[in-house]
């Protein structure tokens, strides 16, 4: 049976990481005989530019209809100066409430061959592997009502509303506990229960839903608790489990851990495990065009994608294993390279992976 996959390649560097990527797409499933029907649509600023929308209707369409889709990356000083509704990133959080995108996985892994690269000492680092799950269509990103207003005196006050409902709360939980079965059987739920009303419902909800999921340990953070051990003690974590706003702030600092958050994937999903999957870094439009961006987060994302959405494992490990070959054999894009390293480009880069791919058995890996 086909697939379909939706390209979204966005802005700044996205072009460039999803070109890569889908070079990747395409080597894999001829390899591994998977069928897979291959259009684009536009999203973020690009979509702005062309469709006067950042999620425009022609988008919808496709992506409604897809089994997948692989997202380069939203936003750039270009549309800056849009008032927030209007943004790029506004067409991100659209599509994930459009397609109830709740359950964000953002691993934080590192390989082995970058263990330098971190900011961390080494030891601190070595064979970290986090799993972030970020609740991704609630919470304060979402709550209405929303605004800035103008009060009697004149002054400007700005408003949003954090909540959460019981059944939000306990999917999201409920994915991080069997997630955390098949991993190390650890889960640590992050709040701010101490302050915030709605996170002590969080911390009642994932407690309750934990009773189902005896086989694993569930312990409770604070969140400026769990800022501070993610950088103090990484390795003491499996599964973290969080709201929106505490998801997106911990995953960069979980990302940075490993050195580069240009390795790093996501995949954000729905119960029917439709997923969007793109790379944690931006849109970097500091270096878009120039051929230097590190495509490797949005060439595991596509092994996230083939994982999740397609139930083609052994395709996703085949790209999983070539992209640690190539980092075996040397290759760096400038975001991983330590001093003195040579450097690749980002297509170069790209070609390494195929070649790696086409030549799985290559004895000087
Ligand atoms: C992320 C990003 C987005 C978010 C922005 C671009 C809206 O930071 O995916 O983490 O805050 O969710
Ligand atoms: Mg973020």
């Amino acid at each position: 049976m086909g697939h379909s996959v939706l390209l979204l390649p966005g802005d700044g560097i996205g072009p460039e990481v999803v070109a890569q990527a889908r070079r990747v797409l395409e080597c894999v499933a001829a390899l591994h005989g998977l069928t897979i029907e291959l259009d684009e649509a536009n999203l973020g600023g690009v979509a702005i530019d062309r469709e006067g929308a950042a999620y425009p209707e022609s988008t919808r369409v496709k992506a409604r209809e897809a089994d997948a889709l692989l997202l380069g990356a939203v936003g750039g000083p270009r549309w800056d100066a849009l008032p927030a509704g209007d943004r790029p990133e506004r067409g991100l959080l659209a599509i994930r409430a459009d397609l109830d995108l709740f359950a964000n996985l953002r691993p934080a892994m590192l390989f082995p061959q970058l263990a330098n690269a971190s900011s961390l000492k080494p030891e601190l680092v070595a064979g970290l592997d986090i799993l972030i799950v970020r609740e991704l269509t609630g919470g304060i990103y979402f709550g209405e009502p929303r605004g800035i207003r103008t009060l009697e005196n004149g002054e400007r006050e700005g408003f949003n509303t954090y909540v959460y409902r019981e059944s939000e709360i306990e999917r999201i939980a409920r994915l991080a506990f069997e997630l955390a079965s098949k991993r190390d059987g650890r889960v640590t739920s992050v709040d701010k229960a101490n302050v915030l009303e709605v996170t002590q419902l969080w911390r009642d909800v994932v407690s309750q839903t934990a009773q189902a999921y005896p086989e694993v340990m569930l312990e409770h953070l604070y969140v400026d608790n769990a800022a501070m051990q993610l950088v103090r003690a990484p390795k003491q974590f499996d599964v973290l489990v969080t709201g929106n706003i505490f998801g997106d702030i911990l995953s960069d600092t979980a990302a940075m851990l490993t050195g580069s958050i240009g390795m790093l994937p996501s995949a954000s999903l729905n119960a029917r495990s439709c997923g969007l999957y793109e790379p944690v870094h931006g849109s970097a439009p500091d270096i878009a065009g120039q051929d230097c961006a590190n495509p490797l987060a949005t060439i595991l994302s596509v092994a996230m994608l083939l994982r999740y959405s397609l139930n083609a494992g052994d395709a996703a490990n085949a790209v999983e294993q070539a992209v640690s070959r190539v980092l075996q054999q040397g290759y760096r894009t400038a975001d991983i390279a330590a001093q003195g390293e040579a450097v690749v480009g980002t297509e170069a880069m790209g070609s390494a992976v195929l070649s790696a791919l086409e030549q799985p058995q290559d004895v000087n890996a």
